[in-house]
């Protein structure tokens, strides 16, 4: 046996206990054996396998980001048999991640195991739908169901920890990542970051099929300038405190293991290198323990912002700011134990990061096993099983949001004698897996069109065209997009099958490589011929249900004039197509809301709800005939869709709220009835909102503050309660304090952030 070996049994044998997590008490139990390990652990490592744990490497398999610069593979295989790196990215499957792991384990002195990352975002076999898209069904659950079994497609491949959730605000439409965020609003976002969180780490890392998440990317990332991926973010501490940080103090309340900063320099001082949000709050205030991992590369980019003279100056400042682990920068490979050595940066805080990121492997388990994820029978068992596509289906028709629905022309009889597919969209097998699609097999989705023939029988004659082309042949996840040259020769015969048939499904949208990292886009209106050939199809036949596939919030008046029915499906995972159909034909009945603002034109953009007054707001008696208030003199102020809008195929209607101001100081109590007015079965998401109508420091002029989901049959009423406190209606003022200032509040109820009815009180608290 080689010597690592020996050093390495006497710290199992000294610190290995089994715990199964029954109680808090066992749970504190195990912190504080972990903590005891970590310690131990520590105290036998030398500076350079210190740095070593610091170091994160991309295997060359996979690249997600700029190829290393010293991407030598001998090189770097060496490197983890020194014990010189903590962690890889992109090592792929249970036999992959095996052998790198075996590199460190079975070479390295102290035998460390390396943890292995890799961006789960909405699946890892089995896709599910976009986060944009999971967002939109208002159900934690949904999201937590995702993220479990993303973790155990993702445990069973041999990893330990995904880049997700990502939790940044995103309210412009041309900032490609929107697709990958919750979207617009901070309390929506927080809800579904807890959902994520507990989704891929379960009651307990250790657990065979938990993985540890990651909430990114710490701050401010959705701010980019003009929605322009790695673009300067510039905002007030107020935008900062109340909207941008939220949902991140919401994933580490959660107990999200690591955080991942960001590219963006942020009110002048890059993310990476902000002690100000990395130390102060996340590591201070918030208490955090995991670590903070850096993003590809970005702190080596503290050069190009002008904030660090050279590498060295950027290893101090990165590491002086709390990041913990340099993810394919080669920074704190390489300059970090000479400052530490020339007294530049004092090792407490290497041996802090040390601590946070040995910590977190053990809570993985991986110094008990650390090759228990890296099995290849549970690698076969477990991904891609009919349950998993099941629960992708669900969670496909539970984020679909109905726009329009005039006539009823939607739900589908199933009777109809003949129905045209048209659309490039529709036919795709690829496109519904979306961006951030990890191990996903290229064209793997069931295509709407497939979706629509499996809903029904024989008698109905199901006819395809892919009519437009918007897709280019050889798009893939690196390279700039090119949309294809449509010369219009699909015109015809889209056409022709649209006149012949008693309803016409069209796709229109995007293509999923439109959306993701570096996919912004200055023009967010369909792209290609696609508006041209739905005009045309208009002219032969009127009923036409629009399926929208897209990554983000568009703008298409256009759509919304001629098509009678619009269906926002997002890019919806595996079993899109059958998903779709479930609710065009009634088998699902949508309850979906947008969560996001979609404008009428690109300008309107960075567009949302929750937007403050200004001194010069909407005229009231309607003169809008007068020039001096703030709006467009080409487009409206509101949202073409508002944020938390979505129809059902029955109809709501709210009554008698009752607004209470509680015995209990500053506890308000707000409930409603709840009629379902339509012929169906539906589910309704009834939203409170509430504005502060002078504070001390100007609020928006709604703000969503919670939300439930109810199920009614048809002719059913209920009431329904919510208990606000004064959580609910404070703020942080520029110093981090978060103040409850009493007075008047309008609390809002609805249907969404443009229908709600509302009564003003005065709280005390
Ligand atoms: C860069 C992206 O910004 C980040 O979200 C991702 O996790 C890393 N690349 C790794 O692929």
């Amino acid at each position: 046996m080689k010597k690592h070996f020996s050093i390495y049994s006497i710290i199992l044998i000294l610190f290995m206990t089994s715990f199964s997590c029954q109680s808090s008490g066992d749970q504190e139990k195990k912190e504080s054996s972990i903590d005891a390990r970590v310690d131990s652990l520590l105290a036998l490592m030398t500076l350079e396998e210190k740095v070593g744990q610091t170091v994160m490497y991309t295997s060359t398999w996979e690249l997600t980001g700029p190829a290393p610069a010293n991407g030598n593979n001998a090189y770097r295989a060496q490197q983890i048999r020194n014990g010189r790196v903590g962690g890889m990215l992109n090592v792929i499957g249970a036999k992959g991640t095996r052998s790198a792991q075996q590199l460190a384990v079975e070479n390295s002195r102290l035998g460390i195991p390396l943890i292995f990352g890799y961006d789960v975002i909405h699946g890892y076999k089995t896709m599910f739908p976009i986060p944009l898209g999971q967002a939109a069904s208002w159900n934690a659950e949904v999201a937590r169901i995702g993220s479990e079994i993303s973790a155990i497609e993702a445990a069973s491949s041999g990893l330990h920890w995904t880049f997700a959730p990502m939790v940044d605000i995103c309210r412009d439409g041309r900032f490609g990542r929107i697709m990958e965020s919750a979207g617009e609003d901070p309390f929506l976002t927080s809800v579904m970051a807890k959902a994520w969180v507990n989704g891929y780490q379960g009651d307990d890392l250790s657990d065979q099929y938990s993985i540890a998440a990651c909430a990114k990317h710490f701050a401010g990332y959705g701010f980019v300038e003009a929605g322009r991926d790695y673009n300067t973010v510039d905002i007030s501490p107020n935008t900062l405190y109340n909207t941008v940080l939220p949902p991140f103090k919401a994933a580490s309340d959660a107990g999200v293991a690591t955080f991942m900063n960001a590219f963006n320099d942020l009110n002048g001082v890059p993310a990476t290198g902000n002690a100000h949000i990395q130390r102060d709050i996340l590591k201070g205030e918030w208490g955090f323990e995991g670590f903070v991992v850096s993003d590809w590369g970005s702190i080596g980019e503290l050069l190009n912002h002008g904030f660090a003279e050279d590498s060295a100056h950027a290893a101090q400042l990165a590491m002086r700011a709390g990041s913990d682990m340099d993810m394919e920068s080669e920074v704190y490979e390489y300059h970090l134990q000479k400052a530490i050595e020339e007294g530049k940066i004092n090792e407490k805080l290497l041996d802090d990061a040390v601590r946070r990121i040995l910590k977190v492997k053990f809570q993985l388990g991986l110094f008990d096993d650390p090759y228990k994820y890296c099995n290849e029978v549970l690698e076969k068992k477990n991904l891609l099983t009919v349950e998993n596509l099941e629960a992708s289906r669900d969670a496909a028709r539970k984020s679909t949001v109905l726009l329009k629905n005039e006539k009823n022309l939607l739900p589908l009889s199933k009777d109809v004698n003949s129905i045209a597919v048209i659309g490039e969209l529709a036919g795709s097998k690829d496109v519904p897996l979306g961006n951030w699609r990890a191990q996903a097999n290229k064209n793997s989705a069931v295509s709407l069109y497939e979706g629509i023939k499996n809903a029904l029988g024989d008698r109905t004659s199901v006819e395809f065209a892919a009519g437009y082309q918007l897709i280019e042949g050889n798009r893939t996840f690196f390279d700039t997009l090119n949309f294809a040259e449509d010369d219009g020769s699909g015109f015809k015969e889209a056409i022709r099958i649209a006149k012949r048939s008693e309803v016409v499904i069209m796709a229109i949208g995007e293509d999923c490589f439109q959306s993701g990292e570096g996919r912004s886009q200055a023009d967010i209106t369909l792209k290609g011929r696609q508006l041209e050939l739905l005009e045309k199809i208009a002219q032969v036949n009127s009923n036409i249900i629009v399926v929208l596939m897209n990554g983000r919030p568009l703008a298409i008046p256009e759509v919304h004039q001629i098509a009678p029915a619009i269906l926002e499906s997002w890019h919806a995972g595996s079993e899109a197509g059958n998903a779709i159909a479930d609710v065009i034909f009634g088998e699902y009945n949508p309850s979906g809301k947008l969560p996001v603002s979609f404008p009428y034109v690109t300008g309107q953009e960075p567009l949302h709800y929750d937007r403050k007054s200004t001194g010069r707001m909407v005229p009231e008696n309607d003169q809008y005939d007068m020039v001096f208030w703030s709006h467009y003199e080409d487009a409206p102020n509101e949202a073409l869709y508002p944020f938390g809008f979505g129809l059902s195929y029955t109809s709501f209607e709210f009554n008698n709220l009752e607004v209470i101001a509680s015995e209990n100081p500053g506890k308000i109590t707000v409930s409603v009835g709840l009629k379902n007015t339509g012929d169906l079965e539906g589910t309704e998401t009834i939203q409170v909102y509430i504005r502060d109508i002078a504070a001390s420091i100007t609020q928006p002029i709604k703000k969503l503050v919670d939300f439930k989901q109810i199920r009614l049959l048809s002719g059913q009423e209920d009431r329904i309660s919510f208990t606000l406190d004064s959580s609910d209606f404070g703020f942080y003022n520029p110093q981090y304090q978060y103040i409850v200032e009493d007075g008047k509040f309008e609390i809002m109820v609805g249907n969404h952030s443009n229908n709600l009815i509302s009564q003003t009180v005065e709280v005390k608290f």
